[in-house]
C-alpha cells in the first residue's frame, strides 16, 4: 500500500488542468453497452474505478480499448454475451451496479453482484430495483446476486424516486431507453452527471424528455448506435482545488478546462470566506484572502452544495476564525476525517450529521489514516497547510478519483512524495 509524505506549509501558484470526471464518465460507459457499434470518449481519467469498471466490462464480452496517454477510451459491445457482473469485481465499486441496468436494458437479462457496504456506511439499492419492478422488470434475489428479466417491450410506467438519487435515475434510464414503451422517473436526479448522460443516450438515437428536471420521461428506441463524445470536467476536482487555493493566505490557483455551469452555488459560497473567485466559461481563478471567514454549509441534492464536498469544506473551516458548521443531509455518516483532522490539531466536535469547527487552529504534521476518497482529500489539504510533516497513509482511496493529484499538486509548490507504507 502507499502513502504519501507530505511537508506542509507551502503556498500554491500556479495553474492545474482539470482531469474529465470519473462520476460522470461510469455512466456513459454503462451506455455505451446499450449500442449496436462501438463508442468513443475522449477526457476519461486515468483512474483506479475506470479500470475497474473496464474489467466489468470486458467480463461480459465487450472489447475496451483504453489509451490511457490519450484519455481515450472506445467501447465495441457487438461481442457482448456473459450477460453477469461478478461480485469479485462490484465489491472494488458501486457503480459496476449500472451493469444491471445496461445488461438487461439490451438484452433483457442481467445477473449483477449486490454491492458492498461502504466505508461511511449503509448505502442502499432498493430503489434501482423498486423502480426496474415498477418499470414491468423481473427482479429476483439469489446468493447476494440480482437477476433482472424482462420481455421486449415494457408497457407504460413510472416510479417516484425518494430520495433522488443520481444512482437509482442512472440505472432506470439506462434500462428504460431500449426496454419501455414509456417509462417517466419522478424526482430524478438532476446532476450534472445525469444530464450528460441523458444527452449521450439522445446523441445515440433514444427519446428522452424533461432532460436536466426532475421529471424525465423516456420512450423506448427500438436501436441505438455508438457515438464520439467528450466527457465532462470534474466538478468536485474543481471543487477540491479551489479549495486548496485559498487555504494558505499567500495561494493563488488558475484552473483551467472547467465547466463552471456545474458548481453551483459554490464559487458564490466560497466567496462568502472572503476569497477572491473569478470564474469564467472554462477558466477558475481563485486567491486567497488575508484572513477566511467562518461559512457554515449543508448537504443538498444538486444544485445544491456536494455532499462530495463537505470533508474538504470542514477542512478549510479549521483555517477561518471562527465558528462554522457542516451538516451533511445527503450521507448521514460521511465524517470519518474527523478523528483524523483531530490528530492534526483541528478542533472538531460531531453530533448527528453536523460537525462544529472552531477555527483558527495551527495544524501540525502527524500520521493519518485515509478512510474513504473524500474524507482522504480532505486529509491532504490539511497536511498541505500543516507545520512540519504528515504522512496520509492508505491513499488507494485517493487513486480511485482523483488523477495525478501529487503531480498536478506538486507542480503549483506542494511537497508530496508516494512512498511504500
Ligand atoms: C453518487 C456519487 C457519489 C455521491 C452521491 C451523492 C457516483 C459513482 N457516486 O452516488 O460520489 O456522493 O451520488 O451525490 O456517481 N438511496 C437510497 N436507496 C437507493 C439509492 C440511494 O435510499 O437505492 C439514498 C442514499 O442512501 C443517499 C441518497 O439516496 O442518502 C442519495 O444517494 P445516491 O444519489 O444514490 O448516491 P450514489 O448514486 O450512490
Amino acid at each position: 500500500m502507499d502513502k504519501f509524505i507530505i511537508e506542509g506549509g507551502t503556498a500554491l501558484k500556479g495553474t492545474i488542468k482539470i482531469s474529465g470526471s470519473k462520476n460522470a464518465a461510469l455512466p456513459i460507459i454503462a451506455a455505451s453497452l446499450l449500442a449496436n457499434t462501438p463508442t468513443a470518449i475522449s477526457n476519461i481519467p486515468r483512474l483506479q474505478d475506470i479500470y475497474t469498471f473496464n474489467n466489468v466490462l470486458r467480463v461480459v464480452g465487450a472489447k475496451v480499448d483504453f489509451k490511457d496517454k490519450e484519455n481515450k477510451l472506445i467501447i465495441d459491445p457487438t461481442n457482448v454475451s456473459h450477460l453477469e457482473a461478478p461480485y469479485d469485481l462490484v465489491r472494488k465499486m458501486r457503480a459496476s451496479f449500472y451493469m444491471l441496468g445496461a445488461l438487461v436494458g439490451k438484452h433483457g437479462y442481467a445477473k449483477v453482484s449486490l454491492p458492498g457496504g461502504c466505508a461511511w456506511g449503509p448505502r442502499p439499492v432498493d430503489l434501482h430495483l423498486k423502480g426496474m419492478e415498477a418499470m414491468g422488470i423481473n427482479i429476483s434475489l439469489d446468493k447476494g446476486y440480482v437477476i433482472a428479466k424482462a420481455e421486449k417491450k415494457l408497457p407504460p410506467a413510472s416510479y417516484k424516486l425518494e430520495p433522488s438519487s443520481v444512482g437509482a435515475t442512472v440505472n432506470l434510464l439506462l434500462a428504460a431507453v431500449l426496454l419501455s414503451q414509456e417509462f417517466t422517473i419522478e424526482n430524478a436526479a438532476k446532476e450534472p452527471d445525469v444530464v450528460q448522460l441523458c444527452n449521450v443516450l439522445v446523441k445515440m438515437g433514444a427519446n428522452i424528455s424533461g432532460i436536466g428536471t426532475d421529471r424525465v420521461t423516456v420512450r423506448g428506441v427500438e436501436s441505438l448506435q455508438g457515438v464520439e463524445i467528450d466527457n465532462d470536467p470534474d466538478r468536485i476536482e474543481i471543487g477540491t482545488f479551489m479549495i486548496a487555493g485559498v487555504l494558505h493566505p499567500k495561494s493563488e490557483l488558475t484552473l483551467e478546462g472547467c465547466n463552471a455551469e456545474h458548481l453551483g452555488n459554490f464559487p458564490d459560497l466560497l466567496a462568502k470566506t472572503g476569497a477572491h473567485v473569478e470564474v469564467s466559461e472554462s477558466t477558475i481563478k481563485v486567491k486567497a484572502p488575508e484572513e477566511l471567514k467562518p461559512v457554515s454549509i449543508t448537504t443538498e441534492i444538486y444544485p445544491g452544495f456536494p455532499t462530495d464536498m463537505q470533508a474538504q469544506w470542514a477542512t478549510m473551516m479549521t483555517q477561518a476564525e471562527g465558528i462554522s458548521t457542516v451538516t451533511d443531509t445527503v450521507y448521514f455518516d460521511r465524517f470519518s476525517y474527523v478523528p483524523e483532522l483531530t490528530r492534526l490539531g483541528a478542533d472538531l466536535r460531531l453530533e448527528k450529521n453536523t460537525v462544529t469547527i472552531f477555527g483558527k487552529t495551527e495544524l501540525e504534521g502527524a500520521s493519518v489514516m485515509s478512510t474513504d476518497l473524500r474524507a482522504s482529500v480532505s486529509l491532504v489539504l490539511a497536511a498541505m497547510v500543516a507545520k512540519n510533516t504528515t504522512e496520509v497513509l492508505r491513499v488507494y482511496h485517493l487513486d480511485r478519483g482523483y488523477e495525478n493529484l501529487e503531480h498536478k499538486l506538486n507542480a503549483v509548490g506542494a511537497s508530496i512524495k508516494r512512498a511504500d507504507e
